[in-house]
């Protein structure tokens, strides 16, 4: 496990999970007050897939691991840590060790890391992190989602966005450092403009002690702020990477967003000067699915054979915290 010296990241395997249930836009229009037409044209969304009470957020996390590890020709036993990018943990301890004990991965560390959208990207940045500094060699990387069970599905403004999802990479040490450059950022003084926020209840214990007690509101979301941040932040932050990575946005293969409004894409790769061949976008099926959008994403088109080993590859990621953040990497060995 310990290698002792600098060791090089490369993203070696890829996998994906969603449910079965599928909610159209049409179906949508049956719960709020909305429109195919309307949907479609302002987000490019068509259909989201959603969880049913009898599934759960680990059992799609592991689904998507066990395909990332087989496609990395990698045993879970060989693992040493497990990373679960999500805002939507089953346990408010983190579901992370529920995924490593089902998969079997029992000499793995694992722990929830939560940064919203941005999730994936800041999970893949941890990740190399460890490997390189030499203290651990494989990792899984999983992005995995249920906003279904925390959207307002009275709000139409918010509802008609989101879906559920997986998505895994694994990361590994290589002799060539295959992750080029990254750039993470944060702002929590626009925090209020998208949050799941928690609210407290004061309980009295004894006489002299008074608690709070605490559950959680649906999200709740300024649309319009949310999308002017993603379109102004987004570039800068992909130019910013880019920079450090030593290359430029004409050399990319691939424009790997977060999958959160069709619109949002087609800004920011003008912005770019990316043409619209080199843009991956899959939210049409799947709508917003928070951590996992970036990995389904790139599962879809390493399966599809589009992303090929050696291309070029910018991935963004951004939304609640604020946060947002990049990373450029060539992909596998
Ligand atoms: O991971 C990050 C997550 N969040 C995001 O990515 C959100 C980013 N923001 C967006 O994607 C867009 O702001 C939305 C898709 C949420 C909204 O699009 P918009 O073009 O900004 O619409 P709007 O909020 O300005 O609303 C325009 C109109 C309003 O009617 P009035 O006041 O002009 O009469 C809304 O009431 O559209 C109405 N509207 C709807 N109509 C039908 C809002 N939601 C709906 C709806 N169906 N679902």
């Amino acid at each position: 496990m310990m290698a002792g010296t600098f060791a090089g990241v490369a993203l070696t395997g890829t996998g994906s999970a969603v449910p079965d249930t599928v909610l159209t836009n049409d179906d949508l229009a049956e719960v709020v007050e909305t429109s195919d037409e309307w949907i479609k044209s302002r987000t490019g969304i068509s259909a989201r897939r959603l969880l049913s009470p009898a599934e759960s957020l680990t059992s799609l996390a592991v689904q998507a691991g066990k395909q990332a590890l087989s496609s990395a020709s990698l045993a879970a036993t060989d693992l040493d840590l497990i990373l679960l990018a999500t805002s939507t943990a089953n346990d408010r301890f983190g579901s992370a060790t529920q995924i490593q004990h089902q998969l079997g991965a029992k000499w793995a560390v694992a722990f929830d890391l939560t940064a919203a959208c941005s999730g994936f990207v800041f999970g893949l940045v941890t990740a190399a992190q460890f490997i390189r500094t030499g203290t651990y060699r494989n990792i899984l990387l999983i992005g995995a989602d249920v906003l279904s069970h925390w959207v307002d599905w009275s709000d139409r403004r918010s509802c008609v966005l989101f879906g559920d999802g997986a998505g895994a990479v694994v990361i590994q040490a290589h002799w060539e450092d295959r992750l080029l450059g990254f750039e993470l950022r944060s702002d929590g003084s626009d925090h209020h403009h998208l949050n799941i926020a928690s609210r407290t209840q004061p309980r009295t214990l004894t006489n002299d002690v008074s608690i709070g007690q605490q559950d959680f509101m649906p999200i709740a979301m300024n649309g319009q702020e949310v999308y002017k941040f993603a379109v102004r932040s987004v570039p800068e932050v992909i130019d910013k990477a880019l920079y450090r990575s030593g290359v430029s946005a004409s050399e990319l293969d691939w424009l790997l967003l977060h999958q959160a409004n069709k619109r949002i894409l087609d800004a920011v790769a003008l912005r770019l000067a990316i043409p619209p061949k080199k843009v991956i976008s899959n939210l049409e099926n799947y709508g917003n699915t928070s951590a996992a959008s970036i990995p389904l994403a790139l599962d879809e088109w390493v399966r599809l054979g589009h992303i090929q080993p050696g291309h070029l590859i910018a991935a963004s990621g951004f939304g609640a915290g604020l946060s947002w953040g990049a990373a450029v990497f060539r992909w596998a060995i």
